[in-house]
């Protein structure tokens, strides 16, 4: 299903999905990185969380949001979702075998392994893709010597949601999840502590600082949100599917569906996209 190979293909926009709005941390670095292309995002709002659901219902729901962006005629489909993903991405590029899918697990699995040093890595998202094993799998494929360990940290996703990415609550939900990984008076962590964490989840950016502020200064953060733009530049250059219009004359750039809330849509997406949604802007999709 889908073709990516016409010849106006490459004026077509790219679309990008994700359970809700966190995936528009990831929009926010295609935008940068390819600043001439247009995009369309659907925020599959009314369904959020993927991360505690089955992977037979994340794949259901991640096909039925595909099928929505390549009815709008996407040139190629970014899974923002790292639940989606992770669970989700096999079952995707077998129906969509014409299309450029990419996913977030790969070029975060790619970025981790270049920045550990002491192989030692952790790797943090929701209940589903800590269970699927998508991350720990790309992962040691790439360095089979690996040690990963991953942690599902699904409150946070509520947190960022809720706007507390910093603060008490904030700060004591890290101490929480991340202490027993990372914490100096943990037992047996000392050299075999994480020197890299994977943020594995959309939502997990925008509380990079609480984050930060428990695993210390040494441990390199992995955002997979920049990597995964690289790698669908990349990918779009190589098939010969990047736009060439002028950012400037293109001011619907940014597309934006919700399938739920597009008041609570543009409010709560303008944090993570870093910048304010009119919510005149969001059109409500049915899937
Ligand atoms: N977008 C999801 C992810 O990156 C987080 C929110 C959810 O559970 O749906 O895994």
């Amino acid at each position: 299903m889908g073709s990516s190979g016409s010849a106006a293909a490459s004026s077509r926009p790219i679309g990008v999905f994700d359970s809700g709005v966190g995936g528009l941390t990831v929009l926010r670095a295609l935008g940068a990185e390819m600043p001439r292309e247009r995009f369309v995002y659907l925020g599959d709002t009314a369904r959020l969380p993927y991360g505690t659901k089955s992977p037979e219902t994340v794949i259901r729901y991640a096909v039925q949001a595909a099928d929505a962006l390549i009815e709008r005629g996407v040139k190629a489909l970014i899974v923002a979702c790292n639940t989606a993903s992770s669970v989700a991405l096999p079952a995707m590029r077998e129906r969509y075998r014409d299309m450029t899918v990419i996913g977030v697990v790969e070029p975060g699995a790619e970025a981790a392994v270049a920045a550990s040093r002491s192989g030692h890595i952790a790797v943090i998202g929701t209940e589903a893709t800590v269970r699927g094993g998508a991350y720990q799998r790309a992962i040691t494929q790439r360095r089979p010597q690996a040690q990963v360990r991953a942690l599902a940290c699904q409150m946070f996703v509520a947190l960022a949601e809720e706007g507390w990415t910093s603060g008490p609550v904030a700060r004591a939900a890290a101490e929480q999840y991340l202490a027993p990984l990372f914490g100096p008076a943990t037992p047996g962590v000392g050299e075999s502590a994480a020197d890299t964490l994977v943020l594995a989840c959309t939502h997990f950016p925008v509380l990079q600082a609480v984050i930060r502020s428990v695993v210390g200064p040494r441990v390199v953060i992995v955002d997979s949100a920049a990597t995964t733009a690289r790698a669908a530049h990349s990918a779009l250059s190589e098939r010969g599917l990047l736009g060439g219009e002028d950012a400037a004359r293109m001011p619907d750039r940014m597309r934006f569906l919700a399938t739920d809330g597009v008041a609570r849509f543009a409010a709560i997406g303008g944090r993570f996209l870093a910048r304010s949604i009119d919510a005149r802007d969001v059109e409500l999709v049915d899937l």
